[in-house]
């Protein structure tokens, strides 16, 4: 007994740490493009225009692989799902890191973005059904802090190889993926499909097998009895067409509605672009970038470990709007900084990098893991399946949107005569030497004051729509919306 007791924690601990890698992966494969950035931009010569659409190219490809893998995975089972996203994470690495021209680069990031959209819903649903019943409480929080310390991995690991005498640092950046991939893939090989989508083929032999060396002992039978259950259930669950009943209109609304104001107050314009913001308000060279996004990814990690411990605490409400304020409040302290960066002379860089500091541990403290956590609350159980993943969708969606519009935004919003020109080493091939480029940047001040506007509409759009559902038992929500209640008046 005592022997079968210490396999099944260090199976466990197995499963936990392959499949965290798969998470890791997703927040790796979205942050390493930032260190990147900067070098293929010189080396490929690129406009700004072009940087965007190689950084959009991974997210379009995240919205195909999200669109598609519910039906995958429920036809060929989540271990040849996920298996078949780590191949496509190490080949996706190896072939953007060879790209040989911009085209081919958006080609492989495209190519990579579906394993980023496959891993996003199919690695959350692996853990969900094979861990221990006693587990399964933690992980959407998790599933946050997982993404935050793979973009962390990805900035350090961009910093490693960030060399500003040598335009192809970009390359090793992009091949450092294929080692995680690996790791996915080979440790897939060995773990076991989940017990939950062999029942739901019938096949309850190897179902009750893979169970016994999971779960405790006396919970196994429990656990064949409930899935039976849960799959009965299934057999009746919603279509499509039922997520859009006036009811459910209200849970759409905030579903949708969250995932917009997280992506609209232009958190991924920060994890994407910040070595090239930096560069841009005063310091010098991609790596002094690089070094400014790592400290960015620290808070990240640090303030998101600390939205664990007040999630269940403060309530959804309140993080929101003390998040969301601090985020408004941040932005428009960016704003101003670069409006007034002559005037502030070197200060001026500290101060932006203070900004995102704060701003990011704001977002990091609320809007970060409520997103995630308010998609998967809302719904009834018929309609969790679709109506969560309508949220991850529009998350992906929106993210491409903003990533896409950035530098337009930029441009569109710089008033004449205050562009930021920098001074930029590009490497000449007649020559052989680096000459230096005298580059109008445009000032970011305009667009970073249409992220904080976006905010203040987030603030009252919350005050109407987000509900608090700290404590309140799901079905109690269900019922809510039955009733028409509304949104700001469900309480435990
Ligand atoms: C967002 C991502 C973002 C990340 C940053 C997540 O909640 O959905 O778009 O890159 O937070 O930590």
């Amino acid at each position: 007994m005592k022997s079968t007791n210490t396999y099944n924690k260090n199976l466990v601990v197995i499963i936990a740490a392959v499949a965290a890698t798969g998470e890791l992966l997703f927040g790796f494969d979205t942050g390493v493009i930032s260190g990147a950035i900067p070098f293929f931009q010189q080396d490929f010569r690129l406009t700004n225009s072009m940087v965007e659409n190689i950084t959009t190219a991974g997210l379009v490809g995240a919205v195909i692989g999200a669109m598609f893998t519910g039906r995958l995975s429920d036809i060929f089972g989540r271990k040849k799902t996920i298996l078949s996203a780590a191949i496509i994470f190490v080949f996706g690495a190896a072939w953007s890191g060879w790209a040989p021209n911009p085209q081919v680069l958006i080609a492989a990031r495209l190519f990579i973005g579906l394993a980023i959209g496959i891993s996003s819903f199919s690695v959350p649903l692996y853990i969900a059904e094979i861990s221990p019943s006693k587990m399964r409480g933690r992980l959407v929080s998790l599933f946050q802090l997982l993404i935050t310390i793979g973009i962390l991995v990805s900035y350090l690991s961009d910093l490693a190889f960030a060399n500003n005498e040598v335009l192809s640092s970009w390359r090793p950046m992009f091949y450092a993926g294929i080692i995680p991939g690996l790791i996915l893939l080979i440790g897939m090989i060995f773990l076991p499909e989940t017990p939950r989508w062999l029942m739901s083929k019938g096949r309850e032999g190897e179902s009750r097998k893979i169970l016994q060396r999971i779960e405790d002992p006396t919970l196994v039978e429990d656990s064949i009895r409930r899935m039976k259950n849960e799959i009965e259930k299934d057999k009746k669950k919603a279509g499509f067409k039922e997520i859009f009943r006036p009811w459910l209109r209200t849970a759409l609304i905030i579903a949708v509605g969250i995932m917009f104001i997280q992506q609209f107050v232009g958190i991924n314009t920060v994890i994407y672009y910040s070595p090239k913001i930096f560069m841009i308000v005063g310091f010098e060279g991609a790596r002094a970038g690089i070094w400014g996004a790592v400290s960015v990814g620290v808070v990240n990690v640090l303030f998101t470990i600390l939205s664990l411990f007040m999630i269940d605490k403060l309530g959804r409400r309140k993080l929101y709007f003390v998040g969301l304020s601090g985020i408004v409040f941040s932005l428009i302290a960016l704003g101003l900084v670069f409006a007034f960066h002559t005037v502030l002379g070197d200060f001026g860089k500290w101060m932006a990098i203070a900004f995102v500091w704060i701003y990011i541990a704001f977002f990091a403290i609320s809007l970060g893991p409520l997103g995630w956590l308010i998609i998967s609350e809302v719904f009834p159980l018929r309609v969790r399946g679709i109506g969560s993943s309508i949220g991850s969708l529009s998350n992906w969606l929106f993210n491409g949107v903003v990533a896409f519009t950035f530098f337009k935004i930029v441009k569109l919003f710089t008033a004449p005569g205050t562009g930021i020109i920098t001074h930029e080493r590009m490497y000449d091939e007649v020559t052989h030497t680096f000459v230096t480029h005298t580059v109008d940047n445009g000032n970011p001040a305009g667009a970073f004051w249409f992220y904080a506007f976006i905010g203040i509409l987030g603030l009252v759009w919350g005050y109407y729509f987000l509900p608090e559902t700290k404590d309140v038992p799901l079905e109690k929500i269900e019922e809510h919306w039955r009733k028409g209640g509304k949104s700001r008046e469900l309480k435990a």
